[in-house]
């Protein structure tokens, strides 16, 4: 019998730098949208007024806003979201802020297309190796979006939803973003440290996609070069520097967020999901705890010691798993982010119950290591409790 590696998809997609107002007038123009869905988190509306700035940009459309958001996309707002489109029925759902609102988007997509409830349609896995992913077929309504945050998914046909205290997901390329609007100016009055935690986000999806034992030629390319041009901005971006930064940043963490569905991830994105959705963590700062553990946990793996080699090149250290995890521990706590569990409010008591279902969440699937238990992960998190 011949194996043969999986195929490679490459998502049809434009990633458009630029102030988002005169791209997306331009864009709903070229295309003839004329009823416009808006997504947004809560906290986001009310900092920016971006429902008042959509309806100024977008006159000729016919615009309805749900901005009832919160972080890490729950199940049930989702669902109340794609209530409040069905009667609108848009031609575009256009999601602005975080990772959270773009995955609402995707959910409101798959809602309208198929109705009943947003779980029927997420991929289950049951470890260690029964991953049974769930085929989304057909048109959607596309989306649009305009990220202020580095979260890979203003790019990819994946999302992943708050439930349980995990995170349940799904993917299809149906699902990718029509355009993403790049807008550094935007960016760059995201809150600081919202801002720097996901930086940290978008580097250990190049270091994690790398390491994934679904990696193929197509997403190494994205994630070295992605990893490569995170680093060169990353301690400026720090400094508060100017919004081309917050641009190039911002390009880059799309473009590697077209390859995540791809290659998928690893632990730190297993243990973050149960963090995020259990503790309501910043995704972002969840990974400046466990990223460097977990690249520590994986250097036993020699598949995964050569893509940490790569990867730690691509960052200018020493090519090693030990230079790449110092590196990445050394931006958290030279940005000021949490660097313990105890920081971003997780107690000890609590870690035995994350590491049982960070065991059952996908990402551990795709981890190069293969994680035989619970225990494992456990052992792993109290080292940085
Ligand atoms: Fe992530």
């Amino acid at each position: 019998v011949t194996e043969h590696a999986p195929p490679i998809i490459i998502p049809n997609t434009s990633i458009r730098p630029g102030p988002w107002e005169a791209t997306l007038r331009a864009l709903v123009g070229e295309r003839g949208w004329r009823r416009v869905a808006v997504v947004c988190g809560s906290t986001f509306a009310a900092s920016t007024g971006f429902a008042d700035a959509i309806r100024a940009t977008l006159t000729d459309a016919e615009i309805l806003v749900w901005s009832g958001g919160t972080p890490h996309a729950p199940v049930a707002a989702t669902e109340e979201a794609a209530a409040v489109f069905r009667p609108f029925s848009p031609d575009v759902i256009v999601s602005a802020g975080g990772g959270s609102s773009h995955d609402l988007a995707k959910g409101v997509a798959v809602l309208l297309a198929y109705g009943g409830n947003l779980l029927d349609y997420c991929l289950s896995f049951v470890p260690p190796d029964d991953l049974r992913p769930r085929p989304l077929p057909g048109p959607k309504v596309p989306i649009v979006t305009i990220p202020t945050t580095l979260s890979g998914s203003e790019a990819n046909g994946a999302a992943g939803y708050a439930e349980s205290g995990g995170k349940r997901v799904l993917a299809d390329v149906s699902l990718t973003p029509a355009a993403v609007l790049v807008d550094g100016e935007y960016a760059a009055r995201t809150p600081h440290d919202l801002y720097l935690g996901s930086l940290m986000n978008a580097l250990n999806h190049c270091v994690e996609g790398l390491a994934s034992r679904r990696s193929s030629l197509f997403t190494v390319a994205l994630f070295r070069s992605g990893l490569q041009e995170l680093a060169s901005c990353a301690d400026a971006l720090n400094a508060r520097p100017e919004a081309k930064l917050y641009e190039r940043a911002g390009v880059a963490s799309a473009l590697v967020g077209l390859g995540l569905p791809g290659s998928w991830l690893g632990l730190a994105h297993a243990i973050g999901h149960v963090i995020g959705a259990s503790f309501g963590a910043p995704h972002g700062w969840c990974h400046a705890v466990i990223a460097p553990a977990v690249v520590r946990f994986n250097a036993a793996e020699p598949a995964a010691a050569v893509a940490h080699a790569v990867a730690a090149d691509a960052v200018g250290v020493t090519a090693s798993s030990d230079a790449l995890a110092a590196w990445l521990g050394s931006r958290a706590a030279s940005w000021g982010l949490p660097t313990t569990l105890s920081a971003l409010g997780v107690q000890p008591e609590a870690i035995p119950a994350i590491a049982e279902r960070a065991w059952r969440d996908h990402d551990s699937y795709y981890n190069p290591r293969r994680v035989r238990n619970a225990e494992e992960i456990a052992n792993l998190l109290l080292a940085v409790a």
